[in-house]
């Protein structure tokens, strides 16, 4: 089944408003033309997402959907510092980032808290991108497809195969993050083809219908043939996403 490309721009903690809407502003010409064949989100932090979504609001920016890099799952409460998927969608956010290994790594993000917050963000009406992906020490030990399996199996848990057709899910190896270091085109394909399987496994053929997106050191020089592979359906771009020219670089690279 083709499943259309999805090119997602991690700006993690970079950019203030004004920097971010002159990012949305750079880049919004050029991928206006490849916005009905791929589908194109960026990830401001929380500050800029109301600056990034006026910017957005130009006939050019309108085919670039916005994005939160994280949530909570309830809906209102004492919860200090945190944002609800409500309060997201209210934000103009179409999609919302879980599960990035950087939340695990650091901030004690586990594979029930991406589950809840995953389930939150749908019945909020906001699209989750889940994120998975092993240690360098755990693909040395050979445990790359346990621990993804474990990580996909938890973030689904519960969920209808209706609703995980609405899902993206990215694998990015932790290794790969922010290092330079890209799977191999071999390595990528292998890791998503398991998923694909086990997506299977848990929802049938709503397997067929989920996007996985390839993350980790994805550049321009990379990108259209990771995205060539038969499981790699877009791309999580992180660093090269701050970029105008790189970034629309990434996103031509999935029309090929
Ligand atoms: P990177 O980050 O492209 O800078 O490696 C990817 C990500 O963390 O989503």
């Amino acid at each position: 089944m083709a499943r259309r490309k999805f090119v997602c721009g991690n700006w993690k903690m970079h950019r203030t408003r004004a920097e971010g809407r002159e990012l949305v502003r750079a880049l919004a010409p050029l991928v206006a033309d490849a916005g009905d064949r791929v589908q194109i989100a960026i990830a401001p932090p929380f500050t800029a997402l109301e600056a990034a979504a006026q910017a957005l609001a130009s006939p050019t920016g309108a085919r670039i959907e916005l994005a939160a890099q994280d949530c909570h799952w309830e809906p209102q409460g004492a919860f200090t510092g945190e944002v609800s998927p409500a309060m997201l969608a209210d934000a103009g956010c179409v999609h919302c980032v879980v599960g990035h290994s950087e939340r695990r790594q650091f901030f004690g993000e586990t594979d029930e808290g991406v589950r809840k917050k995953a389930a939150a963000l749908l019945k909020a009406g906001v699209l989750p991108i889940v994120c998975v992906g092993e240690t360098l020490q755990e693909r040395e030990a050979g445990r790359t497809l346990d621990v993804v399996s474990r990580q996909v199996r938890g973030a689904l848990q519960g969920l209808a195969a209706a609703d995980v057709a609405l899902l993206t899910l990215a694998y990015e190896p932790v290794w790969a993050i922010g290092t330079g270091k890209t799977a191999t085109t071999a390595q990528a394909q292998e890791v998503h083809a398991a998923i694909r399987k086990l997506l299977r496994e848990l929802a049938g053929d709503a397997a067929d219908r989920v996007r996985i997106q390839y993350g980790g050191s994805v550049k321009p020089d990379n990108a259209a043939e990771l995205m060539a592979q038969p499981d790699v359906d877009g791309a999580l771009v992180g660093g090269a996403s701050l970029k105008a020219a790189d970034f629309s670089q990434i996103v031509k690279g999935a029309l090929r």
